[in-house]
């Protein structure tokens, strides 16, 4: 009888035990949790896109992976920003290829080239969307375009610069590149802005490949074979910044009228040091947030519009102050 008592109080004891063990480490697990939870802000992507620039470096894709950045943190994303390291259409084509093969949530690319417009299509096909961002291929399947109007850029142009030189100029032109249908649109818009103004001459377009050391030798090239040159228009984000190098080492800095394209921080300088007159500003920042929101409406099979067209305005020296603080966002 004894014996029983001591089994039942030991047996008794035991469940007492391992009873309170339990609520304890019970307690235990739902503390630690919570920590977890306050310790951690990692909040897993849903998605994982590609943005791919013209060339990694460039100051005007910066701020687009910018703007894209900071729309990926908004809507879940992660935004993979790969691209050739200097401009080079079969390694962008590469990069595609290569987004596709990795089954990413979609590609945010610059539409640069028609040679592009297969692979697009291809990605399209393997049911990846595609938007283009700042170029346009619509001749493609990409399912919708961010980014500037680049023959209505060129006619404001041109337009602007007929008014500023009082109708009379002998226009040389630094391009990014013959190749690119937004360069090309650039200077078709230029050209059909100032046919129609008799005092307006285009005497030479050379191409810088979007490099400002390539545009600062094309505008010597300019200045040495056409020495009645008195007005500049670089079509790229840093074609001005290399012709005005050109023109400042040539003494013609004050004689030369030049407007640029862009906002980036050289080209600000150099206009508040007088040596550039005018830049057409696009919103590459927009262009990269704007791009991600859409791409987030489209995994998510809501309908978009298919152009979503962003300002560009003509930006002075006086009006920097402004400008320079929308660039530094
Ligand atoms: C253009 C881009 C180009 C960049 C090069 C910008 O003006 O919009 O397409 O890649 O210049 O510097």
């Amino acid at each position: 009888m004894k014996l029983y008592r001591g089994l039942y109080a030991a047996l008794a004891g035991l469940l007492a035990v391992s009873f309170a063990l339990t609520v304890y480490f019970m307690i235990r697990g739902v503390q630690s949790d919570a920590g977890l939870a306050k310790s951690s802000e990692y909040v897993r992507p849903h998605y994982h896109f590609v943005l791919i620039p013209e060339e990694m470096d460039n100051p005007y894709w910066r701020s687009v992976q910018k703007g894209a950045d900071a729309a990926a943190k908004k809507y879940g994303a992660v935004v993979e920003y790969r691209g050739p390291v200097q401009s080079n259409l079969s390694e962008h084509i590469k990069v595609m290829r290569e987004s596709v093969a990795a089954k990413v949530d979609g590609i945010l690319t610059q539409g640069l080239d028609e040679r592009e417009v297969a692979v697009i299509n291809d990605a399209i096909q393997h049911g990846i969307p595609v938007v283009t961002v700042d170029t346009d291929l619509p001749g493609s399947r990409r399912l919708a375009y961010v980014g500037t109007d680049n023959y209505a850029a060129g006619l404001k142009a041109g337009r602007y610069l007929a008014k500023a030189t009082g109708g009379l100029a002998k226009v040389g032109i630094v391009t990014g590149s013959f190749e690119s249908t937004g360069q090309r649109l650039r200077v078709k818009g230029f050209r059909d802005a100032v046919a129609e103004i008799p005092g307006i001459e285009v005497v030479a377009v050379e191409s810088s490949q979007i490099s400002r050391v390539q545009a600062a030798e094309k505008a010597y090239k300019i200045f040495r074979e056409h020495p009645e040159v008195n007005a500049f228009f670089g079509t790229s984000a840093l074609d001005g910044i290399g012709i005005s190098a050109a023109a400042q080492s040539l003494g013609q800095s004050k004689t030369v009228f030049l407007l640029a394209f862009d906002a980036v921080e050289d080209t600000l300088t150099l206009m508040k040091d007088g040596k550039i007159d005018a830049t057409i500003v696009q919103k590459p920042y927009e262009m990269g947030y704007e791009s991600v929101r859409l791409m987030v409406e489209i995994v998510n099979g809501k309908p978009v519009t298919e152009r979503h067209v962003t300002p560009v305005n003509i930006v002075l020296p006086a009006d920097l102050p402004l400008s320079r603080k929308a660039e530094r966002r």
